[in-house]
């Protein structure tokens, strides 16, 4: 006989349990979430046209093109003395051209998608050197038909933004952009960019709303940003600099995305981070969705994965400064620097952080070296700033377990543990956290996703036995919420044609997005958390693994209901009788989300985007005896309320 004890609140659940991490990686932030559907935007990209092509007429012979070309029609300029945020530019020089015979078309990540009857934002800065040159903006289908079109002409001898918004007259997924040139002059351009209008909440230049709403599904405790291995950087020039991701975007300097490599067989050569998504936006997206922010910071180091890329520690201040400046900049008000500045870009509100992370996935002695300078400066300033430490990737390693105990040693708050491992692992570790001090550091299980193949395989698929296994872990950790205070998957999103990664818990293309499995067991967990833990045993025992059984109990005090979870991760159907012990008074309904599959390769994709989801069904409290009938399917995973 399974019991719950009702009466008996074990401990808190924290209302950051269950959150998400971003990172960008797999497109996730430029081609994903930012909503910009111009590559390379700002010609900064390692080679300044990736992305764009120039246009000629159909018919124009090849020797017409080399001659073009040598003419300069179309010229990169490059004004490095006098801004190293955006130093690139083109000139374009036309004479007595006709629409048609000069132009230059953007690919998009991977295409564009347009939608029919949607109204695109395009927008340029520009400025007028000589005469009149007029650009036809196009869309266009796959075919290369126009599909959506609009006229403007620089007429300002200054630099300043010209804006045109019109609608697509079709749909497409993989379509392209184009300007045909028309006049005789000469014209700068910088910063080509063209929006779709439907972005979250309709922010001009925002996000991409179909993205953002399932984030917001999950009602996620936390946005952990902005991620991830592009915090370190390939090297320390290469890390992610939160001040330069602020104000103007044009002044926000990109950088290559340290996951513009050949890492799997999708190889990203021109993934860059342009920084339209800054860290002003990710802080209101976190508020826009009711999440904690928790963003990372670089400790000093590079990513331990590519280089050994360490600051000497005489000259870590700037590092610190930028930990400090941060809190500042979340917090303080508008009479402080960083404050103002957050109130300038417009929010003037703080943005109330609580936490942060220093490193992600460092170790050795050098992170914790490191670490110490900043906690004591954190510390001696912001008293109650709660700092998460990194303690790497594999916790069967000597070099996570040494760290872990010498973390714990230092009485660290939080301490960020990542687990990528076969599904078998986590059901095997669905007790990781019985024997952990209730009094010592809270832990983070900060990224972590049963792998189908193996870590980092390009065939990993999101199964539901993978989903399955996770559902079952998880129970483990809400169980011991005393100890586990936040949980994430990772990564969160993914692009089907341009990706780094697998499995991830969002998949997108051009215009669609869905959940996988495992998202799904996600969004039921942080959906139904619930603000305390309660036993829940089998003779008197956890129910984590004995016949193949998982569970957990939690009691939610807002609604007034206990929360019950169980997985049956076993071949057979399993009937078990539940007491509700100690309760003094039941409603006789009761509510179940239920997900099953007998094929545990199933997955869910574009075409089937909810094949493994979970199904909501009424069932009957036995009032009298103060029991429910838990009748669990084969493979299958089952929230009670
Ligand atoms: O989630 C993908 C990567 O896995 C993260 O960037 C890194 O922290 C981990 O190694």
């Amino acid at each position: 006989k399974i019991v719950v004890d009702v009466p008996n609140k074990v401990s808190e659940i924290q209302p950051t349990m269950w959150g998400v991490f971003f990172e960008d990686i797999n497109m996730g932030a430029d081609g994903g979430i930012y909503a910009e559907l111009i590559k390379n935007r700002s010609f900064e990209f390692a080679k300044p046209l990736m992305g764009w092509n120039i246009e000629y007429p159909a018919e124009a012979k090849k020797e017409v093109i080399v001659k073009l070309r040598h003419e300069g029609e179309i010229l990169v300029q490059n004004r490095m003395d006098k801004t190293s945020a955006n130093p690139r530019y083109l000139t374009v020089t036309v004479n007595n051209t006709q629409k048609g015979e000069l132009g230059l078309s953007n690919e998009g990540f991977k295409g564009m998608g347009f939608k029919s009857g949607l109204r695109y934002d395009f927008s340029v800065l520009a400025r007028v050197i000589t005469g009149s040159v007029k650009m036809h903006i196009e869309l266009l289908n796959a075919k290369k038909e126009v599909i959506g079109s609009t006229l403007v002409t620089p007429n300002t001898k200054e630099w300043s933004k010209i804006e045109s918004s019109f609608n697509a007259l079709a749909s497409e997924p993989k379509g392209t952009f184009r300007i045909w040139f028309e006049g005789t002059g000469v014209v700068d351009l910088d910063m080509i960019s063209l929006f779709p209008s439907d972005t979250w909440k309709g922010r001009k230049g925002g996000m991409r709303a179909d993205m953002i709403q399932l984030l917001a599904d999950m009602k996620p405790g936390f946005v952990r940003f902005p991620g991830g291995c592009i915090v370190e950087g390939f090297d320390l020039n290469n890390r992610y600099q939160w001040k330069k991701t602020l104000g103007p975007i044009e002044e926000r300097q990109l950088i290559m995305n340290r996951w513009n490599i050949e890492f799997t067989h999708r190889p990203a050569p021109d993934y860059f981070q342009t920084f339209g998504l800054g860290f002003f936006e990710y802080f209101q997206l976190c508020d826009d969705i009711g999440a904690a922010p928790l963003p990372i910071l670089n400790c000093g180091m590079a990513c331990q994965f590519n280089s050994a890329e360490v600051v000497p520690l005489d000259q870590l201040q700037p590092y610190i400064d930028d930990a400090l400046d941060l809190i500042e900049f979340a917090n303080g008000d508008v009479s402080t620097k960083w404050g103002k500045t957050r109130a300038d870009m417009g929010h003037p509100a703080p943005f109330n952080l609580t936490m942060m992370g220093i490193g992600n996935e460092n170790w050795g002695p050098q992170y914790v070296e490191r670490l110490k300078i900043f906690t004591k400066a954190i510390k001696a300033k912001y008293p109650t700033m709660k700092i998460v430490n990194s303690s790497g990737i594999d916790p069967e390693s000597r070099i996570f377990q040494h760290l872990n105990t010498e973390l714990r040693a230092m009485n660290a708050d939080i301490i960020d543990e990542h687990y990528y491992n076969k599904p078998e692992w986590f059901l095997k570790n669905a007790s990781r956290y019985d024997s952990y001090d209730r009094n010592g550091s809270k832990v983070f299980a900060g990224e972590y996703a049963a792998q189908s193949v193996q870590t980092v395989s390009p065939n990993n698929k999101n199964t539901w036995q993978c989903a399955m296994s996770e559902a079952a872990f998880m129970t483990g950790l809400e169980r011991n919420a005393a100890v586990v205070s936040m949980a994430s998957y990772a990564p969160l999103f993914a692009h089907a044609d341009g990706w780094q990664w697998t499995p991830d818990l969002i998949w997108v293309d051009n215009l669609r997005s869905y959940g996988t499995p495992n998202y799904y067991v996600q969004k039921l967990y942080s959906n139904n958390k619930g603000t305390h833990v309660l036993p829940i045993t089998e003779s008197g025992s956890t129910i984590a693994g004995k016949d193949s059984l998982y569970a957990a109990a939690a009691w939610d005090k807002n609604a007034n209901e206990v929360i019950i979870k169980v997985v049956n991760v076993s071949e057979k159907a399993q009937n078990h009788e539940l007491s509700l012990a100690g309760v003094k008074k039941l409603d006789p309904k009761a509510k179940t989300f239920v997900m099953q599959k007998d094929n545990l390769n199933e997955v869910n994709s574009f075409e089937n985007a909810t094949n493994v989801s979970p199904a909501e069904q009424d069932i009957t409290v036995d009032v009298k005896k103060k029991t429910i009938n838990l009748s669990l399917p084969a493979k299958s995973f089952i929230v009670y309320r």
